[in-house]
């Protein structure tokens, strides 16, 4: 594609903006920053996550920063992205969401060698999808993701969405000693086979926030990341209606969520778009009540003294452009039941925990360990092309935000009612006891994995691997 063509498409959607702009009364349109080659490195560094006045948290950074950049791209077009491992182990990048070929895919073993100390690794995918995505290692991911290594993947819609404002709000949770340094003890068998590492220390790209200026009558989209290894966020913003626009980088249909509440267990994604309805000067809190005993305010939208931009919210439309996914035929889908099973019964020791050696859960009584590797049978073999619905039963006591590699599923009920809001997803959290249907075409011929996004609950067994072929 030459560049000419790049010119005159940025040229119209510019145009188009500006006349929506001057219509609706938007300051600016959002002019693209993306580019589509990049190069990350993969160091140890220092972060200050508690503020410039606390000691700096020795982490493991992409670019010497936590959260790592920000990649923004266009849909559609090739990227390629050199990755340099500067750390003493073994990494890869998992590019989490973007229905990309196998061997870009950032598993070791299966879809591609580790990158090793010293070397490099290029990925080069056309991200089909617009949307809201992130990458992070899938080597010693417990660690590795647990010291720092996460960073937001911004697919851009081809025109620019009508907002005055986008914000990218990477959250990230950490076990911090008061002296600043991350805890040791990742995978403690305990805790694997509990609720997972959860930390004590939650930040927004890379600090603890405590504001997040605002203009009165703004519009503004947030795309909110859950990098947490193990925390399921429930997101309230006192005094707002936060409009859920996509999942996971998937557009639905614009919705309230029930009792306004974000739900965002580990890995996923949600874009809201807010109208900044407080009064000027004002501050609003956003909490996270998921655990009502430890909920705790998150950050809070402090309102400059600006008067109104806007004395009505505005009417541009909220519904971002369909994604090219393939439709699941329901009629001929074949059905695939995936019990999940595991982990304690409820608080009281190790009673209900089945035999499982080193694993703690098991799907389908198998248990996959660690990061993935192709030493064993895959869970199911698909055939390329068909239509199936995967049926997660989970049969233990506890959350779990499960993950499918390569593909966005459509989300179709919960314990058999149906789910609203046309709702596509990557990863769907299944609460204790429920069963989750999710429909797809096995388009994308490999090795994929399937697996539970608090991490402990991955590399402690609930995870498999679908072939499809
Ligand atoms: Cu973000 Cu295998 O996962
Ligand atoms: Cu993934
Ligand atoms: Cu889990």
């Amino acid at each position: 594609m030459g560049a000419d063509h790049i010119g005159l498409l940025t040229r119209r959607a510019m145009l188009s903006a500006s006349a929506g702009a001057a219509l609706l009364g938007f300051v600016r349109p959002s002019l693209s920053q993306a580019s589509q080659s990049h190069r990350i490195a993969v160091a140890r560094g220092q972060a200050p996550l508690t503020g410039p006045r606390r000691p700096a948290t020795d982490v493991w950074a992409y670019d010497g920063v936590v959260p790592g950049p920000t990649l923004r791209v266009r849909q559609g077009e090739p990227v390629s992205i050199v990755v340099d491992n500067g750390l003493e182990e073994d990494t890869t990048v998992h590019w989490h969401g973007i229905r990309l070929p196998i061997g870009m895919d950032g598993v070791p073993g299966i879809s591609q060698a580790p990158i090793r100390p010293g070397e490099k690794f290029v990925y080069e995918f056309t991200p089909p999808d617009a949307g809201t995505f992130w990458y992070h290692p899938h080597a010693n991911t417990l660690e590795q993701l647990g010291r720092g290594l996460a960073g937001a993947l911004i697919v851009e819609e081809r025109s620019p969405v009508p907002v005055d404002r986008e914000l990218v709000w990477t959250i990230m949770d950490w076990r911090l000693r008061p002296d600043g340094q991350i805890a040791r003890g990742f995978g403690n068998m305990m805790e694997a086979a509990m609720s997972g590492r959860i930390g004590n220390t939650v930040t927004i790209n890379g600090v603890v926030p405590t504001v997040e200026p605002v203009r009165a009558g703004e519009r503004v989209r947030i795309r909110l990341i859950n990098a947490a290894l193990a925390r399921i966020m429930a997101l309230r913003f006192e005094g707002h209606h936060p409009v859920v626009v996509a999942i996971d980088g998937q557009p639905c249909d614009p919705h309230v969520p029930k009792h306004g509440r974000l739900l965002l267990g580990p890995a996923m994604r949600i874009d809201i778009v807010l109208d900044m309805q407080g009064e000027p000067s004002r501050r609003y809190e956003v909490i996270d009540d998921f655990d009502e005993e430890l909920k705790y305010s998150l950050v809070e939208l402090a309102y400059d003294a600006a008067p109104p931009m806007r004395m009505h919210p505005s009417e541009a439309p909220l519904r971002l452009p369909r994604n090219p996914l393939p439709t699941p035929d329901l009629k001929a889908a074949e059905l695939r039941e995936l019990v999940l099973q595991g982990g304690m019964m409820g608080m009281r020791g190790m009673g209900g925990m089945a035999r499982m050696g080193r694993a703690a859960w098991a799907i389908n009584s198998t248990s996959m360990t660690g990061d993935g590797h192709a030493g064993m049978p895959p869970l199911a073999t698909l055939e390329l092309g068909r239509s199936y619905v995967l049926r997660l039963r989970n049969d233990t006591a506890w959350w779990h935000p499960m993950h499918l590699h390569g593909h966005s599923f459509r989300v179709l009920s919960r314990n058999g009612a149906p789910v609203p809001h046309n709702q596509w997803a990557d990863t769907v959290l299944v609460a204790p006891k429920e069963t989750v249907d999710v429909a797809f075409v096995a388009d994308n011929p490999g090795d994929w994995m399937l697996h539970c996004h608090v991490t402990d609950h991955q590399t402690a067994g609930l995870m498999a691997t679908l072939r499809i072929e």
